[in-house]
């Protein structure tokens, strides 16, 4: 189905002065399940063009400083964001997080990274997969005890191992397809909380 920029979210969004719809999936997420409650670090994963920067940002305002990577720009300057294009697949994180003055323990990791789509259904979720390990990989380097995770996947097979997967380091985890999610889209979010080294 081709994209309606104009369909109740993506006006919303433009009328609120966000850069992507994609806000009120992460703002249905966390009136859910509260995953910023005093976070002081927090990395935003696919952050381009920013409405989740934005929306982190604006919620915590001066009390934290966020992390945001992307393969594409920003279409703004956010306050208290630290942003860098770069693909994840390719970076040391954690060396690249102390090179941009972070400590490399955050409470909060989100991921709302997605592959460029081919079309091709079995590709675009192996894709999807890679980059949820990956976002994986990264929460377990960077998360302080209790830290919470959030990541987008492509709905496929791999659903269970991901959740089995999670289980192994987070107290709780729950999986959402929030409201504002377009329906011909397969994505899911899970949310994995209270992040705990096994
Ligand atoms: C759905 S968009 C993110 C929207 C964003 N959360 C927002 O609210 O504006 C998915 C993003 O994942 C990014 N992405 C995909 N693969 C990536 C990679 N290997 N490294 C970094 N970013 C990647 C894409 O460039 C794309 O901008």
């Amino acid at each position: 189905m081709a994209y309606q920029p104009n369909d109740y979210y993506a006006k919303k969004a433009k009328e609120e002065n966000f850069a992507a719809r994609s806000v009120y999936k992460l703002q249905e997420i966390d009136e859910k399940y509260s995953i910023f409650k005093g976070a002081k670090q927090v990395i935003d994963l696919g952050a381009s063009p920013g409405s989740w920067s934005q929306y982190v940002s604006k919620k915590l305002g001066n009390q934290a400083k966020i992390f945001s990577i992307d393969l594409n720009p920003l279409t703004q300057s956010i306050p208290n964001v630290t942003f860098v294009i770069a693909d994840i697949m390719k970076v040391d994180f954690i060396e690249l997080v102390k090179n941009h003055g972070f400590d490399n323990l955050f409470e909060v990791v989100i991921s709302d990274m997605a592959p460029k789509t081919t079309g091709i259904r079995v590709t675009d979720q192996a894709r999807s997969y890679e980059l949820c390990l990956m976002a994986l990989e990264v929460a377990k380097k960077v998360l302080k005890p209790k830290g919470n995770f959030v990541c987008k996947m492509f709905d496929s097979d791999e659903f269970q191992n991901f959740k089995n997967e999670l289980q192994k380091n987070f107290k709780k985890v729950n999986v959402l397809r929030p409201k504002s999610t377009r329906k011909e889209s397969k994505e899911i979010f899970f949310i994995a909380q209270e992040f705990f080294y096994s």
